[in-house]
């Protein structure tokens, strides 16, 4: 990428998830979270896996932010584990839960690496599920004392909070489809879990410039790009269909203050309970805008439903996720015109493929560097092309519980060995450590010899 766009404080990161990583499931005084109990759910995460071990992040976190420090990363993307904080969700705050992300912080900082916490990254308290869960008003109050909580001890030293990741996955494949936790089945229950995602977005950022008034505050959602099959009207509606479900429905009350009026339409019988002042709430000015982006959809018109479109022609990842990179320049282009955020960064992009060791010990991951190496240049033209994008997270740091899928798929550019919890990073972490570096003029002193 010689000609590449990004400025020189442009932040390179790589991302996490609490329950993705840190095991210690039942450590100083954390209670139980709703994928916990999922986990322990026959039938619902491939091989009976769970978070209860993970990548053993809790007890290693400091080799962890060794191995960062070694990549050169300028920012940590890793979420807070709300039953850690609240056991009970609400009400008692748990200090030896806090204890550990004020210690994580504080490598971080002395690594010269930034915090960039998510305050919600799917680990509701299972307490809280069982009194009705994101189905529920009182979950949107629950997660403002949680983050008061949070910034009450970690604010001095966060500069960037996002409250929450992926909403529409949280609302539909937790409440609509049921493969996530808390693996409810009702479309009405869907509406009613974005709608208090939302609120409680709008409501946290409001208690994070309380808490940090000197903090900035933005959301994660998940977005892809919709390209209609044809140019057909009726392909062109579809594909406007399925940009409203996924991404319109959250981007329009963040930037706009209101949901798209064609999908209220549609969805007439399960609108969501808005009350007086929560679009205002959930409109309120943020500072950055988080993009997780990992494919676009092609869309034709369906019997009933918009048909998204398989191209057999086009390269996969081990998720059946399409490799491409256009998509995430138009979707940064579109949502920078349309939405005007202060700034976005990519706070996930990644791939997973069947990583193996080979016989010299080493992970070789051609197709993840290739992918890598092609969004982070998508991400450059969209600078180029006017999008404010300030960063861009990978997603992973390390091989971790990919949620239903249980530590089938690795995203990581380090990979894990499971039964002995060894780090390896991959040929990708490599070229992400050299790309970082060349991008800095001269490298960073490294204290671990790698590569
Ligand atoms: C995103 C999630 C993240 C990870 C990646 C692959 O939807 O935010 O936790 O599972 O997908």
């Amino acid at each position: 990428m010689p000609n590449d766009t990004f400025p020189s404080d442009f932040i390179w990161g790589a991302a996490t998830a609490a329950y993705q990583i840190e095991g210690a499931a039942d450590e100083d005084g954390r209670g139980e979270s709703v994928w916990d109990r999922f986990s322990a759910t026959p039938g619902k995460v491939r091989n009976g896996d769970s978070g209860a071990v993970a990548c053993d992040f809790y007890h290693r976190y400091r080799d962890d932010v060794a191995l960062m420090r070694d990549l050169g990363l300028d920012a940590f993307r890793f979420s807070i584990a709300w039953p850690r904080v609240l056991p009970e969700g609400r009400g008692r705050v748990n200090e030896a839960g806090l204890d550990f992300y004020d210690k994580l912080v504080d490598e971080l900082l002395a690594h010269d690496i930034e915090p960039f916490p998510t305050l919600f990254h799917w680990d509701t308290p299972q307490v809280l599920e069982d009194a009705g869960g994101w189905t529920s008003r009182a979950t949107a109050e629950a997660f403002v004392e949680y983050t008061e909580a949070v910034v009450a001890r970690l604010g001095d030293r966060v500069r960037r909070w996002t409250t929450h990741n992926e909403p529409w996955v949280v609302a539909w494949i937790g409440h609509a489809w049921g493969e996530h936790a808390p693996g409810r089945e009702s479309e009405a229950d869907a509406v009613a879990a974005s709608h208090h995602l939302l609120l409680s977005h709008g409501w946290a950022a409001e208690a994070i410039r309380q808490g940090s008034p000197d903090a900035e505050v933005g959301i994660t959602l998940n977005l892809s790009h919709a390209y209609p099959a044809t140019d057909s009207p009726e392909d062109e509606a579809a594909a406007w269909q399925v940009d409203g479900e996924g991404n319109r429905w959250f981007l329009d009350p963040v930037f706009r203050g209101h949901y798209p009026a064609d999908l209220l339409e549609r969805n007439e019988l399960v609108a969501p309970h808005v009350r007086e002042g929560d679009l205002d709430a959930i409109s309120a000015p943020i500072d950055f805008l988080g993009v997780n982006n990992y494919f676009r959809f092609v869309v034709s018109r369906g019997s009933d439903r918009p048909n998204i479109v398989h191209d057999p022609t086009a390269q996969y990842t081990d998720m059946g996720w399409e490799v491409y990179p256009d998509g995430l320049h138009h979707l940064l282009v579109r949502v920078g015109e349309d939405y005007a955020p202060a700034a976005i960064y990519v706070t996930e992009n990644g791939a997973a493929f069947g990583d193996a060791r080979t016989h010299d010990g080493r992970v070789h991951d051609p197709e993840r560097t290739a992918y890598i190496t092609d969004y982070v240049d998508a991400v450059s033209r969209a600078v180029a092309d006017g999008a404010p994008v300030k960063g861009y997270f990978v997603w992973s740091l390390l091989d971790n519980f990919e949620w239903a899928h249980g530590y089938s798929k690795r995203f990581g550019i380090v990979y894990i060995d499971y039964p002995t919890l060894e780090r390896v990073p991959k040929d990708s972490f490599y070229w992400y450590r050299d790309f970082i570096a060349s991008r800095r003029g001269a490298p960073r002193p490294s204290p671990v010899a790698t590569g």
